[in-house]
């Protein structure tokens, strides 16, 4: 809990409060999501609600008024404390404490949410509220919404439409503060030192799982709440499977290992980093062949990280060169932009090239902007990871060459996390080395 940097949320809130300009927003938090029986997963909150409040209980919402200017304009509604409740489910922070710690102009019981939240949103031009994620609250604000409308046509007064936060929201957070930055850089640390851990105890492994273990211990061990998503550990043609998370097969020294794995801070700053190693410290021919080619992409799509560039330009800067490389070893055929326009690629390559990273490992915010890419600027954070995947999963496409045997099995992505600044591309992830000469010994 960040009680120390509340002022970061109070300046988030001020600037959301100021865009809102006469709307009243409507922010859930998570609740806890049940695993089996009585048994529940890890607390994680709704990353929206977290930005604006650093409020990390579930079961709460943050109101905000924007057509208050002098009066209350940020209400918290939490669950009360309860002694008992707490001896059962630990520490709340109670009514008193989400005005005293989080700075609410006014805190509430949530129990009490249904009966004052329509006389809050009382005078608010608009309703801001996510549709569609939060059945129980949901139902709360369409009743007040339906009779505000009704307020609106029968005596001109009311809110008249529900506008997602996203609006408001998603810009703010795809431009990281200097605090996110060295928040972003912290979880990109550990991410890194993770699989640098990985690299050298690889020899003593025998089974995916055991990595697994090693790299979610170590996030454990520097502090962090836990791995971002669920680690992905893939030796041989498991790593074919994009989103392989079983992690329990035998390691065999002739493969290679893809760990796709980051750690999320207390904060829930993510990082997102892909490496993939020779399991027995050699590249064989073919693997180190496709190794380079997908190092070659990632690297010169990293170059395109700078201002005024786009997420489009650097997926196809990499997939121009993993098509021209394929075509070098035989595996595709025919002219590099037919392939391209054609989509022919794709039984090898069939993902897109980085997305925007931050409080979700998918952060929010546009790529397009209609006929428009959004133009990287100072700020922001993406991931950029090119990737080969040979299998005989995908049909190869017609008019494109048949696999040879000696290439299947052969799954390879590299993925860092890069902040675009004033000058080149930083590179958050570089702890974790990615060359040749490192990894094989
Ligand atoms: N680990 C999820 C991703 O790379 O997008
Ligand atoms: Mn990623
Ligand atoms: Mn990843």
């Amino acid at each position: 809990m960040l009680r120390s940097n509340y002022k970061i949320f109070e300046e988030r809130r001020e600037f959301f409060l100021n865009n809102l300009n006469g709307k009243a927003a409507i922010i859930p938090s998570a609740s806890l999501v049940r695993h089996h029986a009585d048994c529940e997963y890890p607390f994680r909150q709704d990353s929206n609600f977290w930005y604006l409040t650093g409020f990390d209980e579930p079961d709460s919402v943050a109101l905000f008024l924007s057509q208050n200017p002098e009066g209350e304009r940020f209400i918290l509604f939490v669950t009360p404390k309860h002694i008992i409740q707490e001896v059962w489910h630990g520490f709340r922070w109670g009514i008193e404490g989400a005005e005293k710690e989080f700075k609410a102009d006014k805190a509430h019981s949530i129990h009490d949410l249904e009966k004052l939240l329509p006389k809050y949103i009382k005078g608010s031009d608009e309703i801001v509220f996510s549709v569609g994620k939060n059945p129980s609250i949901e139902k709360i604000v369409l009743d007040i919404f339906a009779s505000e409308i009704e307020g609106l046509s029968r005596h001109g007064t009311g809110a008249n439409g529900i506008k997602s936060p996203d609006i408001y929201l998603n810009e703010m957070r795809l431009i990281k503060s200097d605090f996110e930055i060295k928040r972003m850089r912290e979880a990109a640390e550990i991410s890194a030192r993770a699989h640098e851990l990985v690299r050298q105890s690889i020899s003593s492994k025998t089974n995916e799982r055991q990595i697994q273990g090693l790299l979610e211990g170590f996030f454990l061990e520097q502090g962090a709440r836990g791995p971002a998503y669920n680690s992905i550990v893939a030796s041989g043609d498991n790593a074919c499977i994009l989103h392989y998370t079983l992690n329990n097969a035998e390691l065999n020294k002739d493969e290679l290992l893809l760990v796709d794995a980051g750690c999320s801070l207390n904060d829930y700053y993510n990082g997102d980093i892909t490496r993939t190693i020779p399991i027995g410290g050699r590249f064989t021919q073919e693997q180190k062949v496709i190794y380079e080619i997908v190092l070659e992409a990632q690297k010169t799509a990293i170059n395109e990280a700078i201002i005024g560039s786009n997420a489009s330009n650097i997926h196809n800067i990499a997939l121009r060169i993993l098509v021209e490389g394929l075509k070098s070893i035989g595996l595709l055929r025919g002219d590099t932009d037919g392939i391209i326009e054609d989509g022919s690629y794709k039984h090898l390559y069939m993902h897109r090239t980085g997305h925007w990273l931050g409080l979700d490992v998918h952060d929010v915010g546009a790529y397009r902007m209609g006929e428009h890419d959004v133009s990287l600027q100072k700020g922001m954070i993406l991931t950029v990871e090119p990737g080969i995947y040979i299998s005989d999963r995908i049909p190869v496409p017609q008019g494109q060459p048949k696999i040879d045997e000696k290439w299947k099995g052969i799954g390879i992505r590299i993925e860092d996390d890069v902040l675009v600044t004033e000058n080149e591309p930083e590179i958050l992830s570089s702890a974790a080395l990615k060359e040749i000469s490192d990894l094989e010994f």
